[in-house]
């Protein structure tokens, strides 16, 4: 089975979220089980810095529209899997982020850069395709990759099948009507029935209206994206499409994700050596200028800093919090404003919270190790995998009950099952009341010990999703 998965991140290289996380990780397991998979994504410098003997091997032409001819390079990951790198300098030679330029603004061409994303995946698609290797499934990857299962139905011919599965919803990829014809589209493309979506072409909305099968990260997100509520305004279409949508749970890396090896940390620990945990918070409170206490719980986060993590929450608690007595370190970015909000909680309560701006590997790793209690409060969550970090590192989370957070955490009421904190609506009450319950339970050494055990014997690789996701590819 011959499976292209494309995709506009992929760790360790160009990583801004779970996306890039489950590009660097899914297709390997998928080649454990026998899956031909190989990886489409755009060639940006620091790919091409480390594979810089790709060699080329097809320039794709006339793809219509406005979109130019792009080099098609091929490398081989470390893990062994094969990468397809879209080169085409203009679009992708740029610094920082890939969607995003200095300013911290959209790139005005996202449209043309991620069309020739998505226009390439169709060409390996279809009968255009002139290589010896031809995939059977295009596995396309959010709004970025969207535009592929359009293109893939107007090509003659016969064509691959294609599978979206949709990360997040709140990303739609949403531009003007103009830019149809720019990405070479047919008129007849536009319509409810096509990519239009109130007035804009959407990229998400197409993808979700022409593949032949969609999947979401979550069993939970799988059902709220289909209601008004939480649809975004794709609900109908979503609950229209609703017999080619299921949800699979996200695995983790457990081998970057490892207290026992990860050498990022100060003092590396298992579940037989748990008492090691505490020397990497003692460090961390010293790396970050917090006071070195052992007798109050240090909460931690990790995260973009936007409204979907419900950071305000934290926010608006952390007064509260920090007097359980507890600390609080941060690590995230994002939203100008929670920057700054979160710069003047750190300021005001030195030493005992401690804010860093910015996107940090090392700094992330640390924080999951050093932290007694993890927070999510995400007023949604596709999946999320910060919590399954911690669950691994014995660092019980504080999570909302939507999405994947809801799938993975069990709230530790129930004694037998009981790995986390879960809470219900999104109010900074009802966090505070979670997070009151968390350090109340810290207090008690032989029943959080027990919490911690259980979230790190849970299994969270990718083994059971790459399964499901074979299931999927032989069934269409
Ligand atoms: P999302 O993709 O919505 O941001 P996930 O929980 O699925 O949420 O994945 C986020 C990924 O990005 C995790 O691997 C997390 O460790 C990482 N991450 C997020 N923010 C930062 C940051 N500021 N520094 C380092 N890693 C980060
Ligand atoms: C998105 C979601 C996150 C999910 C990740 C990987 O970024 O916000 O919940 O874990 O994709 O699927």
């Amino acid at each position: 089975m011959k499976i292209l998965f494309a995709t506009s991140e992929i760790a360790p290289w160009v990583k801004t979220g779970g996306l890039g996380e489950v590009a660097g990780t899914l297709p390997a397991a998928l080649r454990f089980h026998g899956v031909d998979v190989r990886v489409l994504v755009p060639a940006y410098p620091d790919l091409l810095q480390h594979f810089p003997d790709a060699r080329e091997i097809a320039q794709p032409h006339r793809l219509g529209g406005l979109l130019p001819t792009p080099t098609l390079r091929e490398a081989v990951s470390p893990d062994g899997t094969p990468l397809l790198l879209v080169d085409y300098p203009p679009y992708y030679h740029r610094p920082g982020n890939p969607y995003l330029g200095p300013e911290g603004r959209d790139w005005l061409d996202n449209h043309l850069r991620f069309g020739l994303l998505s226009r390439v995946a169709a060409w390996l698609g279809s009968q255009e395709n002139t290589l010896a290797w031809r995939p059977d499934i295009v596995h396309c990857n959010d709004w970025q990759t969207g535009l592929a299962p359009v293109y893939l139905s107007y090509l003659p011919g016969r064509s691959a099948k294609s599978l979206f599965t949709l990360h997040n919803l709140a990303f739609q990829g949403l531009f003007d009507h103009a830019s149809l014809f720019e990405l070479g589209l047919p008129d007849a493309a536009w319509g409810i029935d096509g990519v239009e979506f109130y007035g804009y072409l959407s990229f998400l909305k197409a993808g979700l209206q022409h593949a032949n099968a969609i999947t979401t990260v979550s069993p939970t997100y799988a059902r709220e994206i289909q209601t008004d509520a939480e649809g975004m305004g794709m609900g109908g279409l979503l609950r229209h499409r609703g017999d080619r949508l299921s949800g699979i749970l996200n695995g983790i890396d457990t081998r970057v994700w490892n207290p026992a090896t990860d050498r990022y940390l100060h003092q590396t620990y298992s579940v037989r050596r748990l008492e090691a945990k505490a020397a990497n918070k003692t460090a961390l409170q010293a790396q970050l200028g917090l006071e070195p206490r052992g007798d109050v719980p240090l909460l931690g986060v990790v995260s973009r800093l936007t409204e979907q993590k419900g950071l305000d929450l934290l926010l608006e608690a952390a007064p509260q919090a920090l007097k359980l007595p507890a600390q609080i370190v941060v690590l995230g970015s994002g939203s100008p404003e929670l920057q700054h909000a979160w710069g003047a909680v750190a300021h005001k309560h030195r030493g005992q919270c401690a804010v860093t701006i910015g996107f940090d590997e090392a700094l992330a790793h640390r924080i999951e190790a050093a932290a007694d209690i993890f927070v999510m409060p995400s007023r949604f969550e596709p999946c999320g995998l910060n919590q399954m970090y911690s669950l691994r590192y014995g660092t019980p989370p504080v999570v909302r009950a939507t999405g994947g957070l809801a799938d993975t955490v069990v709230d530790a009421a129930d004694e037998k099952h009981g790995n986390g904190f879960v809470f219900g609506p999104a109010t900074a009450e009802g966090l505070l009341q979670a997070l009151q319950r968390a350090a109340a339970a810290w207090h008690d050494p032989e029943r959080w010990r027990k919490l911690q055990k259980r979230g790190m014997a849970r299994d969270s690789s990718w083994e059971a999703a790459a399964s499901r996701y074979v299931e999927l590819y032989q069934a269409l």
